[in-house]
């Protein structure tokens, strides 16, 4: 058996010990050091995680027993710190999303051929079983070919959002379209692919945030014709999570992602010969979140025995892209394309 990967984790807050907890609990790896600038919870977490703590990222991609790193600071730091520990020789999974626009993402791409590390991205819904499902029912063929989607995602926000650094356009790049958006487009991408075009609308509607938006409506076009819309709102009072597929002979319908999502839920709709309502199935997957542990899993195989992961630096990629143009599509009023 090959020795655990020595884990860091770089940003405490929470997903840093969700991460932490994950690297502990997998024997494919042991949690060695974590680090936040605020020392109480550097120092939670490598309790709880059974980790030492440091106070500067640098210590942690300096250390020799460090083989893997994980990035989970505020969106505008996560480039710099992941190209320096690419660059010391540590494999990397780096939060969502792929820092600041695709630019930035390209660079932490090149960092990691240049090194010849893994670069993972942080986009856990894609290990969440509803979702899983549906793809292995979609690949399957089940529902015809996809020809449009609709999803939404969103939480109403909390009093004091505009001091957070999800407020602060230098730490966060981006609103709402940046912060939830980007789960919605990774897994826009990992169904229907690549779009074309994009078209954007955004508001700030209710939370003070500058020129950031807490509502971001938009749409894609695919080269297939397949169209598919997006929302992500930070006005969503009771939290939501929705991923609606059509095919031609059905639907896929995702609800919940456990906790105050609700329920997990994946409900299959057979389109009828002779018309009228569909034959229809739902699944519901109660319980904890596995989705951590189980893309935690993916990572150190594809670091340990060079297996085939899901959110490679390709699919990090590919969602900046997609929140990118639906910035400029915003900008301009016009499509964009991605
Ligand atoms: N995969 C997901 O579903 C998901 C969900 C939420 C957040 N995220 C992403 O995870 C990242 C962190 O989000 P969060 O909700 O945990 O935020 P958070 O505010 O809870 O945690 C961020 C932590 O980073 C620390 N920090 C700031 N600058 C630092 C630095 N230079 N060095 C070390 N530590 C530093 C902060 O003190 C804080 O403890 C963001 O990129 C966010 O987009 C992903």
């Amino acid at each position: 058996m090959k020795p655990p990967l020595g884990v860091g984790v770089v940003g405490c807050g929470l997903i840093g010990r969700r991460r932490a907890l994950a690297a502990a609990a997998n024997p494919a790896s042991r949690c060695v050091v974590v680090c936040d600038t605020v020392a109480d919870r550097a120092w939670d977490v490598a309790a709880a995680a059974g980790a030492r703590e440091v106070a500067d990222w640098r210590a942690v991609i300096e250390r020799p027993d460090v083989d893997a790193v994980v990035v989970s600071t505020p969106n505008g730091y996560l480039a710099e710190i992941t190209v320096a520990a690419l660059g010391a020789g540590k494999h990397v999974l780096v939060e969502k999303p792929m820092g600041w626009n695709a630019e930035e993402a390209e660079r932490m791409r090149g960092a990691a051929v240049s090194a010849g590390r893994v670069l993972k991205v942080g986009f856990n819904h894609r290990y969440h079983p509803a979702i899983v499902e549906a793809r292995r029912r979609s690949d399957a063929g089940e529902v015809g070919r996809l020809i449009n989607a609709r999803c939404r995602y969103g939480h109403g926000g909390r009093p004091g959002l505009e001091r957070e650094w999800r407020a602060n356009r230098a730490l966060a790049g981006g609103g709402a379209l940046t912060d939830q958006g980007v789960h919605l487009a990774d897994l826009l991408h990992a169904f229907l692919g690549v779009p074309e075009a994009a078209f954007a609308w955004l508001q700030t509607a209710v939370w003070p945030i500058g020129d950031l938006e807490d509502n971001g409506f938009g749409m894609f076009r695919y080269e297939s014709g397949a169209v598919a819309s997006l929302h992500a709102s930070m006005t969503q009072w009771k939290n939501l999570f929705s991923l609606e597929l059509f095919g031609t002979a059905g639907a896929l319908v995702m609800n919940g992602l456990g906790g105050n999502y609700g329920v997990e839920t994946l409900t299959v709709h057979h389109r009828r010969a002779e018309g009228g309502a569909p034959e229809t199935e739902t699944l519901r997957f109660e319980g904890e979140d596995a989705s951590w542990r189980e893309e935690w899993s993916d990572f150190t195989g594809a670091v340990l025995d060079g297996r085939p992961m899901r959110g490679t630096a390709d699919d990090g990629i590919v969602a900046m892209r997609m929140i990118d143009a639906l910035y400029r599509s915003a900008r301009t009023g016009a499509p964009a394309a991605v």
